[in-house]
């Protein structure tokens, strides 16, 4: 377990780092924050050794999450999460804007609106190595699942510190969903 010292920088991480803080620091909304950073991910998508060895491996539970990065202000966190195969989260929101790249392997990512008593599916996107992609709520309720054969990595940039309110997720939908 590596431990988490809010500030520290990770090597391999450092450019990110201060590009996503100039990025915040031009205190735009959110959509143009996120679009932002990810130009500045683009250009520093860090390899899958910024993760431990000990964090690639992931867990036959379920995905991990590993935060590699968090600003003293609180103003954003950078996250590895590692998938092994068929490890899928629930469909959920965010809290605040997000930035992710794949650092190997597949993700693949399955969109929804909120209709009253249900959900419906809007789209799906395949993100492979080297991909980045961001959103912004309202509008970011998804569900994504580690969909090859090998376990995947991703980096995600949080406009906030989400080590210290746990997760991203604003809300888990347990609603029937219609295509
Ligand atoms: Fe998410």
């Amino acid at each position: 377990m590596t431990t988490l010292v809010r500030g520290d920088v990770r090597p391999g991480l450092t450019d990110l780092v201060m590009g996503v803080r100039a990025a915040v620091d031009r205190r735009v909304g959110w959509r143009e924050t996120a679009v932002l950073v990810s130009g500045e991910l683009r250009r520093h998508l860090p390899s899958p050794d910024v993760l431990t060895a000990q964090e690639r491996l992931g867990d036959p539970a379920t995905y991990q999450s590993h935060t590699l990065y968090a600003a003293p202000d609180g103003a954003f966190s950078i996250v590895g999460l590692v998938w092994r195969p068929g490890q899928i989260t629930p469909i959920h929101d965010h809290v605040t804007w997000c930035v992710f790249g794949v650092l190997q392997g597949i993700e693949h990512e399955e969109l929804y609106v909120h209709e009253g008593d249900h959900l419906l599916s809007v789209g799906v996107n395949d993100n492979r190595t080297g991909d980045i992609s961001g959103f912004a709520p309202p509008g970011d309720i998804h569900r994504v699942r580690n969909s090859g054969d090998t376990t995947s990595i991703s980096i995600h940039v949080y406009g906030t510190d989400v080590s210290r309110i746990d997760s991203s997720v604003r809300r888990v939908y347990d609603l029937p969903v219609r295509d």
